[in-house]
């Protein structure tokens, strides 16, 4: 007994340190990315396994660097399950493993590095020792306290920031478009659809080349974010605010929007999408949705991490809602609320959905 309360505190300090240094796992990660390791070990699919100095000499052609440094980084990454260490030869070796692989520029141009970039912008960086903050007084981000005004507001005073989020935006959700077409056959018989919040327009783009039937795609965004938006056949781009109007439409496309605001602000977004549909349209929101117990899967702790990511970012009563909380956030805007449990619900794909999108879920709320 003695022994298992001794070994049971030397994991519990191990554990404590972990956390501790924690934070040397997302800077690293946003090294590599900053380094394009993923895309130096990928080389067009051979994702054969590198030292660190042959992975160097593709980062950094011109000679210089420390390979021993960018070993220690990959080591640690490796651990993390980002890339697969191999010593078999004598010296380590790295390639990228499934998670180091979102990592690799695709086709496009895109992968989840700009995404990781995202979150680690110097402004960002500045509002987390300051999380404390939203625990002592919610009034104000700690974002907002860090930097002197909202994020984002911020984002749309600085272009290359701007750009970032709108690079960070399509990287993660072009593949979560491919995952919800693939199921989702609730765009069938509309003609005209807005999606709010819609960044650069490559959800609605992804929505209008899977149904013809759409003749009119609205992406609405704010006026700062559309104007940077590319051109896009079918697709207008309209420049607004969502808490004053929503463009008319036969249904309302959301995907991340309602999850940085309060649940007072939400319901402000739902009445006006109310406002602009006719009876029978229909809200179609993808949002985070929370399990409502807590256990540590990578699931539940993306969940909650990005929970506390809004928290500090967007607004401090922002959230990660459970799908009860967004059942009563439909309900107190003034209309039903249709969820998967339901019978009569197009989407029974949620669950097989799950598995494809680690962290997101689908609600439908319909007039
Ligand atoms: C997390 S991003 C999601 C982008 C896109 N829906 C996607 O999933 O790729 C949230 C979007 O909401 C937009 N947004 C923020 N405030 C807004 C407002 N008041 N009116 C319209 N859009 C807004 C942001 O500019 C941003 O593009």
């Amino acid at each position: 007994m003695a022994e298992q309360t001794t070994e049971s505190r030397k994991q519990a300090r191990l554990a404590i340190l972990e956390l501790a240094n924690m934070i040397s796992v997302p800077m690293s990660l946003n090294a590599v990315v900053r380094l394009n390791v993923a895309d130096a070990i990928w080389e067009g699919g051979s994702n054969a396994p590198l030292t660190a100095a042959q992975i160097l000499a593709r980062v950094i052609p011109d000679g210089g660097g420390d390979a021993e440094n960018l070993q220690r980084v990959l080591r640690m990454l490796a651990s993390y399950g980002v890339f697969e260490e191999d010593i078999g030869s004598g010296e380590r070796k790295y390639s990228l493993t499934e998670v180091g692989k979102t990592l690799v520029t695709d086709e496009h141009g895109l992968s989840y590095g700009a995404y990781v970039l995202q979150h680690h912008q110097d402004a960002l960086m500045r509002a987390w020792p300051l999380v404390h903050e939203a625990v002592v007084d919610p009034s104000k981000e700690p974002f907002e306290r860090a930097n002197g005004e909202g994020a984002y507001d911020y984002y749309l005073k600085k272009p290359e920031m701007n750009e970032l989020m709108l690079k960070a935006m399509s990287g993660v959700s072009v593949p979560f478009m491919i995952a919800l077409l693939e199921g989702y056959p609730g765009f069938q018989n509309v003609e005209k659809l807005v999606d709010v919040g819609g960044s650069g327009g490559d959800c609605l783009k992804m929505i209008l080349q899977k149904y013809p039937n759409i003749k009119e795609g609205l992406n609405f965004d704010l006026p700062e974010v559309v104007a940077k938006a590319p051109q896009i056949p079918g697709v207008t781009h309209v420049g607004g605010d969502m808490f004053k109007f929503i463009p008319q439409a036969d249904a309302i496309f959301m995907k991340w929007v309602l999850v940085t605001w309060t649940d007072k602000e939400i319901k402000h977004i739902l009445q006006n999408c109310y406002k602009a549909l006719p009876a029978g349209g229909k809200v179609i929101a993808c949002e985070p949705v929370l399990p409502e117990n807590s256990d540590d899967s990578h699931r539940t702790r993306a969940l909650l991490e990005g929970d506390i990511f809004v928290m500090t970012i967007y607004r401090a009563k922002g959230k990660h809602r459970t799908e009860e909380q967004f059942k009563q956030l439909g309900i107190s805007a003034g209309k039903g609320y249709r969820c998967k449990e339901d019978e009569d619900c197009p989407i029974p794909w949620c669950r097989p959905l799950l598995s494809v999108c680690t962290n997101h879920q689908c609600i439908c709320m319909e007039v």
